[in-house]
């Protein structure tokens, strides 16, 4: 258990739902909870299925027989909202992972990012209040803090649809909030694996785009942690932030292998220097908990009681952001070593 586990939280006889199941966050989610409570039923909802089938592979060796009964692979589009709709009959909860996010894919292919990102989060919505589930939690990410590329904006447009589903669930009462957070170590895509696959290629330098470049970095189990802690606390309309500490690139390379060069490649495309999680803006509507900044909704009209004011809260000071430049927790080469030793 961790700093961002959950206290008491009590999945045991529910039905849940991954947009995304077979993604990074997905397994992993899906393998936590499995070990750790007897939901009812767990589904899996994506659309290649050749992922799925290594994924039930791999499953039905971790769990007995008893466990692995209880998944649900379905195949599936979010952007299909009939096919979302049949899959989330008797659902209680939705975890909402599934995504396009490479920001060069979508700069190129700007429309699939909004069918999938924008779309897809609509129909989720759509979806589960048909279905009367009970909690939605959308994960999020800080490029979608003052986007300035395609797949934050599409990120920044589904926060948006979440967070204002709220006020559309009326006496059926489905509660939504979004989980934002930075860059994961070791996920599908990311530069670590990409370095670790460069050094074991024999690689004497390692690309950094931008020398000044910072990044928040949390790992695979701290996010899913932490979205099983927001989906405790939650109340509707939240998009929760956790304190994560920032790396400068050419530090996460020097921690990686201290004898390797860095070789500066220049910034790319609709990439930030560094990250944004709350912006000033955005500080205004936000409280500060022991581990985590939570942004309140601002627009309410459903029963709701707000964070701010609460013992235990504060109010963070006025022109507050929260940015991995910033940001006053940094990671140290052992902290990165501990990260990346976690099981990838
Ligand atoms: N990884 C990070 O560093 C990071 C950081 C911050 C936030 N996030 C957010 O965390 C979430 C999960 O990320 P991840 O790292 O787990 O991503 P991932 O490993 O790329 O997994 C994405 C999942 O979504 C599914 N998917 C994609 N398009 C879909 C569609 N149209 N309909 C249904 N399923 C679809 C994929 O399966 P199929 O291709 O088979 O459909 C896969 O299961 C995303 O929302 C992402 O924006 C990630």
């Amino acid at each position: 258990m961790g700093r961002f586990s959950p206290k008491t939280l009590d999945l045991d006889g529910k039905v849940i739902l991954v947009t995304g199941g077979t993604g990074s966050f997905g397994r992993r989610f899906i393998e936590t909870v499995l070990r750790r409570s007897a939901p009812r039923k767990v589904i899996v909802y994506s659309r290649d299925e050749l992922k799925q089938s290594d994924m039930q592979l791999e499953l039905r060796e971790q769990f007995d027989e008893a466990t692995y009964a209880k998944l649900r692979f379905f195949l599936g589009d979010v952007r299909d909202r009939e096919r979302l709709t049949l899959a989330l009959r008797g659902v209680d909860i939705v975890i909402h992972a599934a995504a396009l996010k490479q920001v060069p894919a979508a700069e190129y292919n700007p429309s699939e990012c909004i069918h999938t990102n924008v779309l897809g989060a609509e129909n989720v919505v759509w979806a589960s209040l048909n279905n009367h589930v009970k909690q939605v939690v959308a994960l999020s990410t800080d490029k979608a803090c003052n986007p300035i590329n395609l797949y934050g904006a599409t990120k920044l447009a589904s926060d948006k649809t979440f967070v204002a589903a709220n006020n559309l669930s009326g006496d059926i009462g489905t509660r939504f909030a979004v989980v934002r957070y930075g860059n994961v170590v070791g996920s599908r895509g990311s530069v670590v694996p990409l370095y670790k696959r460069l050094l074991g290629q024999g690689a004497t330098e390692l690309p950094v785009t931008d020398a000044r470049m910072t990044r928040f970095w949390i790992t695979l189990n701290q996010g899913v942690e932490f979205v099983l802690s927001s989906l405790e606390i939650m109340r509707g309309g939240e998009i929760f932030v956790p304190k994560i500490p920032s790396m400068t690139m050419p530090d996460l390379v020097k921690a990686m292998s201290p004898d390797v060069g860095v070789k500066i490649v220049g910034i790319r495309p609709g990439e930030k220097l560094h990250e944004m999680m709350i912006s000033a803006d955005d500080a205004r509507a936000t409280v500060e908990l022991a581990d985590r900044y939570v942004i309140e909704p601002t627009f309410v009209e459903y029963p709701r009681k707000p964070f701010r004011g609460e013992a235990g809260t504060k109010d963070v000071a006025e022109g507050f952001s929260y940015s991995s430049d910033s940001n006053d927790d940094w990671l140290s080469e052992d902290g990165l070593n501990a990260m990346l030793a976690e099981k990838a």
